[in-house]
C-alpha cells in the first residue's frame, strides 16, 4: 500500500504542476485560455487525490477530514471552472487569477495545514 500511496502522491503532484505549468506559462501573454495543461492537471490532480484518500483510509491511515474537505472543494472548483471554460476562446483575466490563487491555495493548505497524515 506504501507503495501504491507514493506513487499517487507522484501522479498527485505531476497533475497539480501540470496545472500551475499551464496557467503560469500564460502569465505574460495579454489573452488568458485554458490549455491541455491546465485541463489534464486539474483532472489528474484531482482524480488522485480522492484515490490517495482512499488509499490511506483502506490502509488505516489516519485522515484530517476537515482538511480533506477543504481540499476537496477547492480541488471541484477549479476542476468546474477549468471544464465549463474548456471550448472558450478566451478566459478574463479575472478568471485566470482566481485559478492560480486556489492552485496556490490548495498546495499551501497541503503543507502549512498541519494533521498526522496529510
Ligand atoms: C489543485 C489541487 C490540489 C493541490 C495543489 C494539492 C496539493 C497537494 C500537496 C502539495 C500535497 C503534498 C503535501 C505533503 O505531502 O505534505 C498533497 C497531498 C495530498 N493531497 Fe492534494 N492537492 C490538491 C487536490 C487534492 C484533492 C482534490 C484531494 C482529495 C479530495 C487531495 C488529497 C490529498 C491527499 C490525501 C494527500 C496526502 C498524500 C499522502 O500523504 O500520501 N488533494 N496535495
Amino acid at each position: 500500500m506504501e507503495i501504491l500511496r507514493h506513487l499517487l502522491l507522484v501522479i498527485h503532484i505531476l497533475g497539480f504542476a501540470a496545472l500551475l505549468g499551464g496557467l503560469l506559462v500564460q502569465a505574460r501573454e495579454p489573452q488568458k485560455s485554458v490549455n491541455a495543461l491546465m485541463r489534464d492537471g486539474a483532472g489528474t490532480a484531482f482524480l488522485a487525490g480522492l484515490l490517495l484518500v482512499g488509499v490511506i483510509q483502506a490502509d488505516d491511515g489516519d485522515l484530517d477530514n476537515t482538511k480533506i474537505a477543504v481540499k476537496g472543494v477547492i480541488g471541484l472548483v477549479i476542476l468546474v471552472l477549468v471544464m465549463a471554460n474548456l471550448r472558450r476562446e478566451r478566459i478574463a483575466t479575472g478568471l485566470w487569477t482566481l485559478l492560480l490563487l486556489l492552485t496556490v491555495a490548495n498546495i499551501c493548505v497541503a503543507v502549512f495545514w498541519a494533521s498526522a497524515h496529510v
